[in-house]
């Protein structure tokens, strides 16, 4: 049960949804929120109670909202007030533009991952994987954003999602469903891919990264809320990916690819640590849209040589 910080007013009954509106960016500006958040996050969140489309909201500014939204309002912005994230509140966020389930079992997807889902999707798009059937792995699949994207983009995808958490993967099930894409998305609980014995034309993952030491200073809304399962790294902030890697080559057919999420500053770290392993062919870096380098796609050696639109790392 969520109570009402004391340093507001509650919405009185028969009030319109403008002055809704108005009250709800005060709260939300109170709390922390910087003005331009708590603008949109108001629209959101009004369209979420009123069940309106932003269209419907501007053109009904007079109406009055019933005691039960005013209710679910003011329980939306003490939540919010609490710094728990917008996307837990609503229920969803947007991934690669397809909406998806989210709750505090679950890391919310961030933009910076669509990175890997584009290199992915034209490792895919090359001969020799192009329309042939695939088998991917997603590894630390949370919400299974990663896995269901990679589903509906390449129809001939079969994608096996894995998380060390139960509840991440009740999560990801949701998704699946709602998704349409059960019969070719399978999930197991595991610890990264230690039980899975088949091999793969591609793995992708997006690990914990974070540093544990950091942790503690990121914000509120992550510390507070998202699982720390899915943010921590470790005590350098790559002990799962560099077990990942120690995996890797038993996971991955010839000439399959391994595509890792990094921290803006973690790439170079990673291709020190490939290039003193004799698996790999390629090994390049693909750029985020403040250009740090993002995903790391490695090539493991033998097969077809495929190639990918991200930079080659000499
Ligand atoms: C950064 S989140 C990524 C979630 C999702 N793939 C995404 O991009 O939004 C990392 C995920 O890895 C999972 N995880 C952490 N340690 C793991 C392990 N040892 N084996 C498998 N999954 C693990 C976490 O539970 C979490 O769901």
């Amino acid at each position: 049960m969520h109570s009402t910080p004391p340093h507001y007013s509650k919405l009185d009954h028969g009030v319109s949804i403008q002055a809704c509106w108005q009250h709800s960016i005060r709260v939300l500006a109170h709390a922390g929120i910087d003005a331009a958040s708590a603008r949109q996050e108001t629209s959101l969140l009004l369209q979420h109670v009123m069940r309106q489309s932003l269209t419907e909201l501007l053109c009904n500014l007079q109406h009055r909202p019933s005691r039960e939204q005013l209710m679910q309002l003011e329980e939306c912005l003490t939540r919010r007030t609490q710094r728990e994230p917008i996307q837990y509140i609503l229920g969803y966020t947007y991934f690669c533009g397809r909406r998806f389930a989210v709750d505090t079992r679950v890391l919310i997807p961030r933009q910076e991952s669509e990175v890997l889902i584009e290199v992915a999707r034209d490792v895919c798009h090359w001969p020799p994987l192009s329309g042939t059937p695939l088998r991917l792995a997603d590894i630390g699949t949370g919400s299974g954003a990663i896995a269901v994207t990679l589903a509906c983009d390449l129809p001939t995808a079969h994608i096996l999602g894995i998380d060390i958490s139960r509840e991440a993967l009740q999560v990801a099930r949701t998704n699946i469903e709602r998704h349409s894409v059960s019969e070719r998305v399978s999930l197991v609980q595991g610890n990264l891919a230690s039980m899975v014995g088949v091999t793969f034309d591609m793995v992708v993952a997006n690990l914990p990264y974070v540093h544990s030491k950091h942790l503690p200073h990121l914000s509120p809304e992550i510390t507070r809320f998202e699982p720390h399962t899915a943010l921590d790294g470790g005590s350098t902030g790559l002990s799962l990916i560099f077990r990942l890697l120690t995996q890797a080559p038993g996971l991955l057919r010839a000439g399959g690819w391994l595509l890792l999420e990094v921290g803006d500053t973690q790439a170079g770290d990673v291709v020190r640590n490939l290039a003193q392993q004799s698996h790999w062919g390629s090994i390049a870096t693909a750029t985020d849209v403040a250009g740090a380098q993002r995903v790391v796609a490695i090539q493991r050696s033998g097969g077809s040589v495929a190639s990918t639109n991200a930079a080659p790392v000499t």
